[in-house]
C-alpha cells in the first residue's frame, strides 16, 4: 500500500504544479518532466518494479500505467485549456479599432533644384537633347584649358576654385563637360549637361556649392538665332507664356561672340517692379556661339562646325521661380521649406 501513497502523491504533485502554471510552454516542461520515455518520473517508477515481489507486480504495474494513463489525458486538457486562452488574449491584443482616426502620412516632395532640373531636362528633351553627366572632379585641363582658358589667362579670377591638386579641381562649371562631350561625339552634338559645381563664394544668392544646367549643340550652319529660338522656348515653359529673351553682349573664354541672356519679368511683366529692380528684364544665364578654339581643341573643324553652349544656375531658376530669398534656404533640409514646393 505504499505504492498506493506513493502513486497519490504524484499525482496530487502534478495536480499541483500544474495549478501554478499559466504558459502552455512551460506546461509541456511540466509533462516532460513527467512522462518523457526515458527520463520522467512516472517511466522511473516503473523501473522500481524490480524491488517488488513477483506477486505485488502485477496491481503495480496496472497502478502506474493508471496513472501514466491518467496523466496522458490531464496534459492534453491542461494544453488545451492554456492554448485557448493564449489564442484568446493574442486575438483581444490585436483587435483593431476601426473608428480610429487615420494617422496621417505626409508625403516626401522632390528638391526644389530636382523639380527646376527635371523641368528642364523634360523642356529640352523635348527638343532633341539628351543628357551627359561629367565627373565633378575634374582636371584643369577639361576645366578650364581645354575652354580657351590657359593657365596665365584672367578669366580664371572670374571663378574662384577649389584646388585639390595643381592639376585636379572640383569643377566651376559644368562646360567642362562640353569638352568631354565634343572630344568623343562626332557632329551633330545636342547634349544637355547638369550637375554639382564648386566656386569659393558665399552670400545670400552664391553658395560655395550649387548646380548648374549646360547645354550644347553643334552641327553645320547652326547660328544664335536657334540659341535664341531655343531659349524663348525655354523662357515661355519655365517662366509663363509671354515671356521673352534679351541677349545682352558679354564674354566667356569659351565662347564667341558671349551674351548674357535676360528674361522679361514675369512677375510685373516688363513694367518694372522690385523682383527686376524696376529693369524689366531678369538675367537668368550664360551662353554663345562656341568658340572656333574650343571647336578645334576637340578636333572638330570649325569651318564645317559652328555651335553654340548656354549655362544656367539651376539654383537662380529656383530662387527666382519660387520667390525663394536666400540661397541658404535650398541647402538646410528644413521640411518646413521644403515641403512647399511640389512642381
Ligand atoms: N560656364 C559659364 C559660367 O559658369 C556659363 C556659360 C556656359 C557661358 C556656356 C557660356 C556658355 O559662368
Amino acid at each position: 500500500m505504499k505504492m498506493d501513497e506513493q502513486i497519490r502523491s504524484m499525482r496530487e504533485q502534478i495536480e499541483a504544479a500544474a495549478a501554478a502554471i499559466t504558459d502552455s510552454r512551460e506546461m509541456h516542461q511540466l509533462r516532460k518532466q513527467y512522462l518523457d520515455n526515458k527520463t520522467g518520473l512516472i517511466s522511473a517508477l516503473m523501473k522500481n518494479m524490480r524491488d517488488l515481489s513477483p506477486e505485488e507486480r502485477p496491481a503495480f504495474g496496472k497502478i502506474v500505467n493508471e496513472l501514466k494513463t491518467w496523466a496522458l489525458e490531464f496534459f492534453t486538457a491542461q494544453d488545451a485549456r492554456l492554448k485557448a486562452a493564449e489564442l484568446a488574449a493574442k486575438n483581444a491584443s490585436e483587435q483593431i479599432d476601426v473608428t480610429m482616426p487615420a494617422s496621417a502620412h505626409c508625403c516626401g516632395a522632390l528638391h526644389p533644384n530636382t523639380l527646376i532640373a527635371n523641368e528642364l531636362i523634360d523642356i529640352f528633351a523635348g527638343m532633341g537633347f539628351t543628357v551627359f553627366e561629367g565627373p565633378e572632379i575634374e582636371n584643369d585641363y577639361y576645366n578650364f584649358t581645354a575652354l580657351n582658358t590657359p593657365k596665365d589667362h584672367p578669366a580664371r579670377d572670374m571663378q574662384d576654385t577649389f584646388y585639390v591638386s595643381p592639376e585636379l579641381l572640383l569643377r566651376t562649371q559644368t562646360s567642362a563637360g562640353q569638352i568631354r562631350v565634343m572630344e568623343n561625339t562626332k557632329p551633330p552634338i545636342k547634349i544637355l549637361s547638369p550637375g554639382k559645381v564648386f566656386r569659393s563664394d558665399d552670400d545670400a544668392t552664391h553658395s560655395p556649392m550649387f548646380s548648374q544646367m549646360e547645354g550644347l549643340v553643334v552641327d553645320k550652319g547652326i547660328t544664335l538665332c536657334d540659341l535664341q529660338g531655343m531659349l524663348d522656348v525655354f523662357a515661355a515653359r519655365v517662366f509663363g507664356e509671354g515671356v521673352r529673351t534679351r541677349l545682352r553682349p558679354s564674354y566667356f573664354p569659351f565662347t564667341e561672340p558671349s551674351v548674357e541672356v535676360d528674361v522679361s519679368c514675369f512677375s510685373c511683366g516688363g513694367k518694372g517692379c522690385r523682383l527686376c529692380k524696376d529693369t524689366g528684364w531678369i538675367e537668368v544665364l550664360g551662353a554663345g556661339m562656341v568658340n572656333r578654339k574650343v571647336l578645334e581643341n576637340c578636333g572638330i573643324d570649325p569651318d564645317v562646325y559652328t555651335g553654340f553652349a548656354f549655362g544656367m544656375g539651376i539654383e537662380r531658376i529656383a530662387m527666382l521661380k519660387y520667390g525663394i530669398p536666400n540661397i541658404k534656404m535650398l541647402f538646410e533640409s528644413d521640411v518646413r521649406v521644403l515641403t512647399q514646393f511640389r512642381g
